[in-house]
């Protein structure tokens, strides 16, 4: 018999199945251990591999089909077979419990890091996870050719003649923002960026960012410590030891990174920032005298794995509800 004609007839059987012990009989006929899907799945392996290939493919489609399709008869029949008696309501037995679905621990951190900063007065800005080159280089003082480049492994998009790209870091929001606006202001942008580059258990292709950006007249390192200690403050809640270390950005002067202790771990670093470049500020049209600002970079999974004690970022971003439904 051929597997459409296998197929026809075990639908057939089993909707004119009259009960679930019938149905059981043609579920074993056709899925059990000597079934004749079954024969056909172990058949499988005695032919060739392009046959196989085929032969394979339409054979599992039709064992889900026959199961799917089982199931569902199975439910229909069991509850006709609930006699008038039971199918009284005992209003004693425990209810059935709904599953409730909820956000990822990634989005409620980020949403707890957001309201954090929303309520030193920052405003929340979104962009885009497609760039240009300029906005993710270029404008942020790493001219091409640059070394600091290789910095930031790079997924390119293959577009002609402008090169884009997956933005490797959410920095770019810095020139988008004040090309269109004028200080002073506060602002903060989530978002995910992604790096051409092997994983391991703190490293992935992708990840989540959150840029910081403060513009004002008078602002200096103390401004930057200050909020960053209250942020910690407000994530983590009690007071975080925490240090600033010298670093290199070539949009930043000086440069910085931020390194945090928590739950008796060593020093782990959290964010890279830094003064905002003069180069930066004029490629907006700022002048470069007239204003000061810092700007940062939180690696928003690292606070994740810190606050949620998880040892592997990759946990985060692998769907596995037995880890997710932790949170
Ligand atoms: N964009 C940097 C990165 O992804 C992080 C960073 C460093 C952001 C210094 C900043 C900064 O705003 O000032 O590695």
């Amino acid at each position: 018999m051929n597997l459409s004609e296998l197929k026809k007839q075990a639908i057939e059987e089993i909707n004119r199945a009259k009960s679930s012990v019938d149905l059981e009989q043609i579920r074993i006929k056709y899925l059990g251990r000597k079934g004749q899907i079954t024969a056909v799945l172990r058949s499988l392996k005695d032919l060739g591999e392009k046959e196989r290939k085929k032969l394979g493919r339409d054979a599992n489609e039709l064992k889900n089909s026959a199961e799917a399709l089982i199931a569902q008869r199975k439910i229909e029949l069991l509850d006709a077979e609930a006699s008038g008696e039971e199918k009284k309501i005992d209003i004693t037995a425990p209810g059935t419990k709904v599953m409730h679905g909820h956000l990822h621990p990634i989005t409620l951190i980020t949403r707890k890091i957001e309201e954090a900063f929303l309520s030193m007065g920052f405003k929340i800005i979104d962009g885009p996870e497609i760039e240009s080159e300029y906005y993710n280089f270029d404008a942020l003082n790493i001219p091409q050719d640059h070394p600091a480049r290789d910095s930031w492994d790079t997924f390119w998009l293959k577009t002609k003649p402008e090169k884009f790209l997956l933005r490797t870091h959410t920095s770019p929001m810095q020139v988008r923002f004040m090309e269109k606006n004028n200080p002073p202001f506060r602002i903060v942008v989530p978002g995910r960026v992604f790096r051409y580059e092997a994983t391991d258990a703190s490293h992935s292709h992708t990840f989540y960012q959150l840029e910081g950006l403060m513009v004002d007249k008078h602002i200096s390192i103390a401004n930057f410590r200050a909020v960053v200690e209250e942020f910690l403050r407000r994530i983590f809640g009690r007071e975080i030891e925490m240090r600033i270390r010298p670093s290199f950005f070539p949009f930043v002067e000086p440069g910085f990174e931020v390194d945090m202790k928590y739950g008796g771990s060593d020093w782990v670093e959290i964010m890279g920032a830094g003064m905002v470049h003069p180069n930066v500020f004029k490629s907006v049209g700022y002048v470069p005298d007239n204003w000061q600002g810092f700007a940062f970079g939180v690696g928003i999974d690292r606070i994740a794995k810190l606050k949620c004690k998880i040892n592997d970022i990759r946990l985060l971003y692998s769907g596995d509800l037995k880890f997710l439904n932790q949170f």
